[in-house]
Formats: C-alpha cells, structure tokens, sequence
C-alpha cells in the first residue's frame, strides 16, 4: 500500500528489526526443525488447569476484568509470596495482575523511567529491557557478563551508578546464562543499595526453576531490598502456558500506584476467563504443582546434558531457567548468527546465538538451548546435534 506522505516520521526505534526469535522460529518452521530456539514448552499444561478453563469458558466470564486482577487471584499471589518468601504483600494495593511478564516490565520501566534517565542491566541481556528503556527516553547501561563463568558484575554496576542512575533491572534466575543469584550477590547488592537511591526491577518469572538443590533468592525475601523493588512473575512460566499471557508486579504501595497508572493504560486489565481458569486451578493445586516444578526441568537439563554428552558441544551448566548455554567452537569457526542458520537448516535443529543479547554483539561462540521439550523432542534434537 502507498503511504499519503513522502517521508515516514522517524522511527522511535530505529535499530529494531524482527527479533531472532521470531527469525529462528521461521526457518524452524520452513526447514521442519527441532526448535529449541524459543522459551516454550512443547508439552501440554496440568489437564486439570484444562479443564478449570474449559468450565469457565461457559459461564458468564467475558466482560473486563478488574484493573488490578482478579481478588481472588490477588489472594493467591499474596499467599504465594508469603509461603515462597515470607514476604507480606497486600492484594489491594500491592499486587496487581498484568498480561505477562513482559506487560508488566513494560509498564513497571514506562512508570519510572523518563528522558535522560540512566537503567542499569546486565548483558546479555533480555530483549525487552532495552527498547523499553530507550521508548521512554531513557539510556540502558549494560554491564556485560563473560563466558564460561557469566558472574554478576558488581565492581562494575558501582562504577556505572550515577546520580541519573534511576533503576536496577535485575534477572534472576538469567535468560540465557542460566546464572542465580547468590548470597554474595545479595550482599553486594545490599550494599550498593545502601549508597544510592535506586528502584530495583526484579524479573523473576523463572523463580521455581532453581536447581541443584539451590534456593531462589527474590528481592521479595529481602527485608532491605523488598522495600524499593518491583518483582515481575509469570504464570506462562509456572504452568507450561506462555501463551496465556498472564504475570503480575508485586511492590510496595507507593511503587503500585504509580505501576498500575501506565497499566490502566496500557491494558487496562487480563483476560477474564484466564484469570478465573488460574483462580479455579490454583487454589486447590497450585503450590503442589510448582513444588515439583525444579525437579521436572533439572531432569530434563540433566537428560539433554546425558544425550549431548558424546557431542563436540561443550556444556556451561544452568542453575536455573530452562535454558542452557554450549560452547561450539571445538566444530566451528562461524560466528555464532551464521553457526544458527547451518545448524536449522542443515541439520534441523533451531538454537538461538548468544550474541544477540549483547550490546556490543559479543560472541563467544555459545547458543543457548531451551530444554521445556519433550523427553521425545530432546532425544531427537540430540541425534542431530551429536553429528556435528
Ligand atoms: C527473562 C524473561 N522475562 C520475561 C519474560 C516474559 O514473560 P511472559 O511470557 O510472562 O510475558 C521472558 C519470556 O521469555 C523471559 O525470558
């Protein structure tokens, strides 16, 4: 179609194209790959959480739902922060239920982030954050995390804090590294904190997925860092259903408010029948089924490793997320975009190239495998990668 002007207005964000995921996912799809390139699970959610949708689908649930959530999911949400984290969280004017994670990272860095303000992330990093930052006028800084070890960079968020330094945008676990957060970590963040005023953004929505026999250490469990954090989860990520589309912000009252002024806007409110689906399951089955959750997918990190472990693929083993980091260049040379696109399409296995979440494109000669496949999908994807 012929657009009614001879210059487009300019791009608000210019260095933007389609996002690899959406790239791997296609040529996936175009050469009939394995794809263990985008976070999704291949398996069904709990059939019970089917069928409390399929009940609520007939009953007079089709008009808007509340602006902050459903009550009762609320409810659930307080008493899961509570159970998880000891953390008191109050569901009127503290949680609020949003479309996803990423709504509620959207709206939480629209509330807080404006023109000249500086948003401290680590690379790689997430590709939400920083559009995000930079719709609002603000400037990401990004601290890169190195291979094999990808710690967390402390020395180097102290020397990035500046008085426009407005909010820490944190990831734990870490998408792709598959880093957690550690004691020291915490402590090197209290103390930080203890300098500067900055608001803390918590992406957690891999929060149960923490292995090892590790513990999920959320800003939410913090006495001295719950007070200036929001904290993103993920119903898509608990219970196998991305495609749902529904997460929540919990933060303290002041925090909310200003978080749910851009979410009025934004979404206004979730789905309806999602959120009476997720009330109805997750009052009599929900702890149960994410008490299981760790156990499930390290049993699948652990079988993929086993599978891969006669591979030329080296692995850099996760603590948490269901994705894993292997080293390739004990088979080749090509730079990790161009190893991506040989490996879809001539060996039939879609992978995401780890370069993509830097700034400065690092490679490291890394791709990052999602392990929430089934024990059939990993097994075959595995075939082809012990070719190679
Ligand atoms: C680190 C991270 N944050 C947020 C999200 C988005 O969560 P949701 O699917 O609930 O929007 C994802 C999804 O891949 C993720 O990996």
């Amino acid at each position: 179609m012929v657009l009614p002007f001879q210059t487009l207005p300019d791009s608000k964000l210019p260095l933007v194209g389609t996002t690899i995921f959406t790239v791997m996912t296609a040529e996936a799809r175009k050469h009939g790959a394995i794809n263990l390139s985008q976070g999704f699970p291949d398996f069904d959610p709990e059939p019970e959480l089917l069928a409390a949708l399929a009940r609520i689908i007939t009953q007079p649930v089709h008009q808007y739902a509340p602006m902050a959530g459903l009550p009762r999911l609320r409810e659930w949400i307080a008493a899961h922060h509570r159970h998880h984290y000891a953390a008191a969280y109050d569901p009127e004017s503290e949680i609020t239920v949003t479309s996803g994670g990423t709504e509620a990272l959207y709206a939480a860095i629209t509330a807080f982030v404006g023109a000249g303000d500086e948003v401290i992330c680590f690379d790689p990093s997430y590709d939400v954050y920083v559009p995000a930052v930079e719709l609002q006028g603000g400037k990401a800084i990004r601290i890169p995390m190195h291979s094999p070890q990808f710690s967390f960079d402390w020395d180097a968020v102290a020397s990035a804090l500046s008085p426009r330094t407005k909010l820490l945008l944190l990831n734990n676990p870490h998408n792709p590294t598959g880093r957690v957060f550690t004691k020291a970590d915490l402590q090197a963040l209290r103390q930080l904190a203890a300098r500067h005023p900055f608001l803390i953004l918590a992406d957690e929505v891999y929060e149960h997925m923490v292995f090892d026999g590790r513990t999920h250490l959320s800003m939410a469990a913090d006495p001295d860092l719950q007070s200036r954090s929001l904290v993103v989860g993920s119903f898509g990520k608990n219970l196998h259903i991305t495609g749902w589309k529904v997460g929540w912000c919990v933060a303290p009252a002041p925090l909310t408010t200003e978080f749910r002024k851009v979410h009025q806007y934004l979404t206004f409110s979730t789905a309806t029948p999602l959120q009476e689906a997720l009330v109805s399951y997750l009052e009599p089955c929900g702890e149960a089924a994410l008490s299981g959750l760790a156990a499930f997918y390290q049993q699948k990190r652990d079988r993929l490793a086993n599978l891969l472990s006669g591979s030329r693929l080296r692995r850099i083993p996760s603590a948490g997320t269901y994705f894993e980091l292997y080293d390739y260049s004990a088979i080749s040379d090509l730079n990790d975009r161009e190893f991506c696109l040989k490996l879809v399409r001539e060996n039939g296995v879609a992978a995401i190239p780890v370069s993509v979440f830097y700034a400065d494109s690092i490679d490291s000669r890394i791709i990052r495998l999602c392990f929430a496949k089934s024990d059939t999908t990993l097994v075959q994807a595995a075939e082809r990668l012990s070719v190679l």
